[in-house]
């Protein structure tokens, strides 16, 4: 039952004078519940990038305008943005301009519903969607360095911006998916993500500090893969940690988690070109 049709309810039998302000107060209860679920875990002055929990060379290298691993793809991102290509033969430029003004804060607010389709798009799928829709080149599959590259050179005009995702209409039950997997325990270890991200944050788990689990750093130039990383794989990653069964590549449930991420993650910075162990 919605919590809708118990407030209904409760106020219709309350009215009636067949039950008191005390059974009505309880039943009330009820409806803050599902409230409840959509508040905070950790609150806006506790939200901390992943980078925090790091350590200090992973730090240092991320701050280093030379060093910095995930630089070379930013260039590639930038040179693909001018770039003529398909039969449109035009470049994302020509028809957005700059990409500093174009694409500020677009990634502040993804996923997101796409109008034409109804589908929630991550950042990925829209940049692939112009693409081929409006650019009318060849696909950029998952994880390509093409679509990895653009999607960082993208996330870059955010750079130092809260992230603010839209959890109403169409994208709802997305939100309501994406929390439920996170609050769920799976695989053979049993466990959710929020007893990892949530719960453990700051612990030490064999030599990694378990960071909050934010998005807001990705694409990010993962050390141990020697590459750049979409935010889907390091999930992947994380499904891997606990031996639970893999969605497949652009499965729904990424989306649903991604948004559901971001979310939790409202507030937190836009932080690219970033660098993970
Ligand atoms: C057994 C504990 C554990 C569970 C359960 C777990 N993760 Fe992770 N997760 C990690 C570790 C370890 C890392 C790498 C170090 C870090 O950032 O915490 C990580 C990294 C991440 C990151 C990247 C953070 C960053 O700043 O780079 C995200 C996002 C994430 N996890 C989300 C999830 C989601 C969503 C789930 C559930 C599907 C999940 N994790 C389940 C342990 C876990
Ligand atoms: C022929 C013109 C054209 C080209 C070329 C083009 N786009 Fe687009 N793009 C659009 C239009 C029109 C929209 C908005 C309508 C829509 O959603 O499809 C859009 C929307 C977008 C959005 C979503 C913006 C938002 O506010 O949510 C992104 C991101 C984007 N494009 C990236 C790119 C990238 C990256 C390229 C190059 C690979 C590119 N576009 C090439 C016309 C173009």
């Amino acid at each position: 039952m919605g919590h809708c049709t118990v407030m209904a309810i409760t106020h219709l039998l309350w009215r009636q004078g067949r039950i008191g302000l005390g059974w009505a107060w309880l039943l009330g209860m009820c409806i803050t519940m599902p409230l409840q679920a959509q508040q905070r875990i950790i609150p806006l002055d506790k939200l901390q990038s992943g980078i925090a929990f790091t350590g200090p060379e992973i730090l240092a290298l991320q701050g280093d305008d030379f060093a910095n691993p995930a630089l070379p793809a930013l260039d590639k991102g930038a040179k693909l943005w001018k770039q003529v290509a398909g039969k449109s033969d035009k470049s994302c430029q020509s028809c957005h301009g700059e990409l500093t003004s174009s694409m500020k804060g677009v990634a502040t607010r993804y996923p997101a519903i796409d109008k034409e389709s109804g589908q929630l798009f991550n950042l990925e799928d829209r940049i692939r969607q112009c693409r081929q829709k409006q650019q009318k080149a060849s696909e950029w599959p998952l994880e390509s360095d093409e679509l990895l590259a653009m999607t960082l050179h993208v996330t870059s005009a955010s750079h130092g911006m809260p992230i603010q995702v839209s959890i109403e209409g169409k994208a709802k039950p997305h939100f309501e998916a994406g929390q439920k997997i996170f609050m769920t325990r799976q695989g053979q270890m049993n466990l959710a993500c929020t007893q990892c991200h949530d719960q453990r944050y700051g612990i030490k788990l064999f030599t990694d500090r378990l960071s909050q689990g934010q998005p807001n750093a990705y694409p990010a130039y993962r050390i141990e893969w020697q590459r750049l990383a979409s935010l889907e794989r390091r999930l992947r990653f994380c499904y891997t940690g606990v031996k639970a069964e893999i969605p497949a590549w652009g499965h729904m449930d990424m989306r649903d988690i991604t948004l559901y991420l971001m979310w939790r993650a409202q507030g937190l910075n836009i932080e690219v070109p970033s660098v993970r162990k």
